[in-house]
């Protein structure tokens, strides 16, 4: 007994002290505001997290603090050009402070599934859209996926007529609050650890958002039903200041890109998966799931779809039509 119980505290020991960073070891911080299970980023953060620890012993150590524990995504990069923090992913609807370009991926009905906003990040537009904020010191490294957004209100939203009146969370873009008043809401920009006690409240009526935000953060308990719309999509710039990365070693850089490139392959192939599996997890929790018919779809597509002039400019209009043509 003497003997388990020494070979218990021994190994109790071991795992905290290889939980913990040792001294000389390169220490990033990684913020995000999700949960971790069933989730894409959150998935992709705690697989990163791992391999790091593993494979950059003695050389690099990661701690990932999710549900806006250490953040919310509205601080988080100001935070970042501090030093205070590494590395974080939020979606792309939150760099609005420091470019437009990335308006072009919450343009309603722009992207008709993950895998088109994969071909479009992948051409020379998309990938040079990583280092479109070097001037304003971050650096993008990787897009990671989530997938299509649904709506979901106080009530049932079958027509976008519904949506009329109702106040509705959006993330911080200029373009979301475009798309809210194009069905007659009310938006409201709020960050996304507030959502679940301004629904419960009634401080807003409604949202939009994946189907793994709405299970992971349990929206669906205090909303009406959800809408199955996919109008948009949630997508994620994995980001770290010029400033950091430049203050690697070569070799240590290479070696952290590498993982993070393998993982962002690995992880990415199953966004929308888990998404499939978040949705399938609310209606055993008792959500209530409303499909449109491909007419009442349309409805949405004829409201939202005429905001796209609004930000053509911003975004170009080649942008718009290499999207376009992933899409055919
Ligand atoms: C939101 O604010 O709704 C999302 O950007 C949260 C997230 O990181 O998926």
């Amino acid at each position: 007994a003497a003997a388990a119980a020494v070979a218990l505290s021994f190994s109790a020991g071991a795992v905290a002290a290889s939980d913990a960073c040792d001294d000389g070891e390169i220490v990033v911080k990684f913020a995000h505001v999700t949960n971790t299970d069933k989730h894409p980023k959150g998935i992709a953060a705690s697989l990163l997290e791992q391999r790091v620890n593993e494979e950059m012993n003695g050389k690099m150590c990661m701690e990932v603090f999710p549900n806006s524990t250490l953040y919310d995504d509205n601080k988080v990069l100001e935070a970042m050009l501090q030093g205070d923090v590494q590395l974080a992913a939020p979606s792309l609807s939150k760099f609005e402070k420091f470019t437009k370009q990335f308006r072009i991926f919450d343009l309603p009905f722009m992207f008709k599934n993950v895998a088109a906003v994969d071909a479009f990040q992948a051409s020379e537009a998309g990938q040079a859209m990583k280092d479109s904020m070097q001037r304003r010191g971050l650096q993008g490294l990787a897009f990671w996926h989530n997938g299509m957004k649904q709506m979901s209100a106080n009530k049932p939203l079958i027509s976008p007529s519904d949506a009329a009146g109702l106040k509705f969370r959006v993330q911080s873009s200029d373009v979301l609050v475009a798309q809210m008043e194009a069905i007659g809401g009310s938006p409201q920009k709020m960050a996304f650890s507030e959502v679940y006690g301004a629904l419960q409240q009634g401080v807003v009526d409604g949202q939009e958002n994946t189907w793994s935000n709405i299970y992971g953060k349990k929206f669906f308990e205090v909303q009406d039903g959800i809408t199955e719309t996919n109008h948009g999509i949630i997508d994620y710039l994995v980001v770290t200041s010029v400033d950091w990365l430049d203050s690697l070693e070569p070799d240590v850089r290479d070696q952290f890109l590498t993982i993070l490139a393998e993982v962002t392959e690995v992880r990415n192939a199953e966004a929308t998966k888990v998404n499939m599996q978040a949705r399938q997890a609310i209606i055993d929790a008792g959500g209530v799931v409303r499909e449109l018919t491909p007419e009442q779809r349309q409805e949405w597509v004829d409201a939202m779809k005429p905001v796209w002039e609004k930000f053509a400019a911003d975004v170009g209009q080649e942008n718009i039509d290499a999207a376009q043509a992933i899409n055919a």
